[in-house]
This record gives structure tokens, sequence and C-alpha cells, in this order.
């Protein structure tokens, strides 16, 4: 299958200074990509170079397997982007901005009113449309953007930070929006964000970006598998382990490391795979376990860890 999004080695520099650099990276059809890195990290350059909207120096990257140097005008056909300052005819009333922007798409125009009018539905916009966003909400403004992006069916989405400036709430409604457009119509999202908690409730897989560079790429458990080395398991004994129990479990091979600290043994195995083998090392020892819980770590643990290898 031809991975939807694929760049290899592309860098773009501004006056000899590279904003996106040697980036390569993958994104299969119906994934959630989160692209995450703080202000000036290459996230919007490398959104525009995906479009076409910008060369490249080097390297190549092609989405639908075709090239986004020279095939942009086909590729933004099916792509929609969300721009991180949505630009709208503020004294247009919604649904005449949305059949402007629908005309310029091309989109039918017998297809194009029920088009809008299932959009600002979905948008919950549906009791504002004759109205103009100038007297919307930022929130508000940002759905009816979003419906903008949509209008033209595309495939796959680009969503530059999309709640960027809005109220927890209003951030939560445009985040469960996107949710549930990648979970009933399966399209592919790739979203830049240096919304940490957005990200992990959105994205299957991210990617830290910083100057440039792509620091690290997966699902967030591979990361952290990659960042910490192992999984570290909170077994919780009661009674307490006796010194002999830690002492059995700190011989059990499957044991790589070993803490204790009261009823608590936090043991580091090779992978969760191992978890059973330590679980019944620590019964045949004769331990009372209570509580086996593996570490997960948040992608906020993950992204400033990342960060952190780098400077
Ligand atoms: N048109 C341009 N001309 C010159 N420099 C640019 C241009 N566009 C981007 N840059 C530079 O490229 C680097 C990356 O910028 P970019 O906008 O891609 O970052 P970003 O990750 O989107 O940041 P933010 O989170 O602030 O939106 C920055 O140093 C920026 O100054
Ligand atoms: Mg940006």
């Amino acid at each position: 299958m031809t991975p939807t999004i694929q760049v290899d080695s592309l860098t773009r520099t501004f006056k000899g200074r590279p904003a996106v650099d040697q980036v390569s990276f993958r994104v299969e059809p119906g994934e959630v990509f989160g692209l995450l890195g703080p202000n000036g990290a290459g996230k919007t350059t490398l959104v525009r170079l995906l479009n076409g909207l910008l060369e490249p120096t080097g390297g190549t990257a092609t989405v639908f397997g075709m090239d986004a140097a020279t095939q942009g005008e086909a590729i933004r056909k099916r792509t929609g982007v969300l721009t991180e300052t949505p630009s709208l005819y503020e004294r247009l009333p919604a649904i005449e901005n949305l059949r402007f922007f629908g005309t310029m798409y091309g989109v039918p125009a017998n297809e194009l009113g029920p088009r809008i009018n299932q959009l600002l539905t979905f948008f919950e916009l549906d009791a504002r449309g004759h109205d103009r966003p100038g007297g919307f909400s930022k929130g508000m403004k940002q759905r009816l953007a979003l419906a903008r992006a949509l209008l033209h069916n595309p495939e796959l989405l680009f969503f530059d930070e999309p709640t960027s400036g809005l109220d927890p709430e209003a951030a939560r409604s445009v985040d469960d929006l996107i949710a549930r457009l990648s979970r009933e119509s399966g399209r592919t999202i790739m979203l830049c964000t240096h919304n940490l908690e957005e990200a992990q409730r959105l994205c299957s897989r991210i990617g830290v970006i910083n100057r440039g560079k792509l620091l690290a790429f997966g699902t967030p458990a591979e990361l952290a598998r990659d960042l910490w080395q192992g999984t570290w398991v909170d077994v919780t004994l009661n009674p307490a382990p006796t010194t002999e129990l830690i002492q059995a479990v700190k011989g059990l091979s499957v044991a790589l490391n070993t803490q204790v600290a009261g009823e608590h043994l936090a043991v580091q195995v090779e992978s969760p795979k191992n978890i059973p083998a330590l679980i019944a090392g620590i019964v045949n020892a004769g331990g009372q376990i209570m509580k086996v819980l593996p570490r997960e770590y948040s992608l906020e643990e993950i992204y400033f860890k990342v960060q952190e290898g780098e400077s």
C-alpha cells in the first residue's frame, strides 16, 4: 500500500539556515500523526512543503505517491489544510464563506449546498449559518475554518495548531470533532501542536521535531521503550517483602534492576512480555502480590526526555 506521506531526507533552508533538516518519516492511510515541537521547530514549514506550497532545498516528499515539489496542485485537491491563521471573510455570513471557498475548491454546484449543511451540522454551527464570523467567538471561528478545510472532502487533513488560543472547553470540543473525523471517516490526519495532552488524546503515532530535526518518531509506547530501555513494573506486596524475598527477586533472571520502598517493589524487566515470568518468580519465592502495575509514561514525560537528550 502506498503510504499517504513519505518524506526522505527532506530539507528546507531559509537564508542558509535549515528550518527542516534531513527529515524522514512515513504516515500510513488512516493514521492520526502528531508532530510536536516548540515555536520555530519547523512544523509549519513541513506542512507547506508537503502541500507543495514551498520548494524543498533537498530530499523528497511524496503525498499519495505524488512528488510534492512538482505535483502540489494535484496533491492540494486531495488535502485540506487548517492553517495557524485561518482566513475567513468576517463580514460574509458563514454559509456564504463556505459557498465561496467551496466554489474555489471546485466543488460541483449541486453538491455544494448539501455539503455545507452537513458540515455546519457536524461542526455544531447549523444555528449560526446566516451569521457573520466577525461576530463569532474564537472557538466558533475555528470550527468554521475546519468546515472550510473539509469542503472538498479531502482524504488527508493537516491541522496546524487547531486549538491554539482556545479556552479548554472550546479546545476540547474541537479535539472531539477531530477524533470523530478520524473515527467515522477514516481520514488521515497530521496534527501539529505544542499541546501534549491533545496529542496524547488524538494521535496514534507522534514525531518530535526541534530546530528542524526529527528527534523521535513512533507510537508513545515505542518511544518510551527507546528512551527508558525496558519496562518498570511496580509490585505491591502484603505483607511487605522480607530481605530473603528481595534477594530472591533480585536473583530472578528477568529482573534487570530492583528497587524497594516499604511494601512496594519496583522491578525493571526487558519488556512487558517478561511480566508473567516476574510474577511467577515472586510468587514462587513466597511473595503475596496485591497489585502489579507496569509503568506507563505520559507523552509529556516522553517529550521532555527527547528534548533533554538533545540539549
Ligand atoms: N518564509 C520564511 N522566511 C524565512 N524564514 C522562515 C520562513 N518560514 C519559516 N522560517 C523559519 O523557519 C523556522 C521554522 O519555522 P516554522 O514556522 O516552520 O516553525 P513552527 O514549528 O511552525 O513554529 P510555531 O510553533 O511557532 O508555529 C523558523 O526559524 C522560522 O523563522
Ligand atoms: Mg507553526
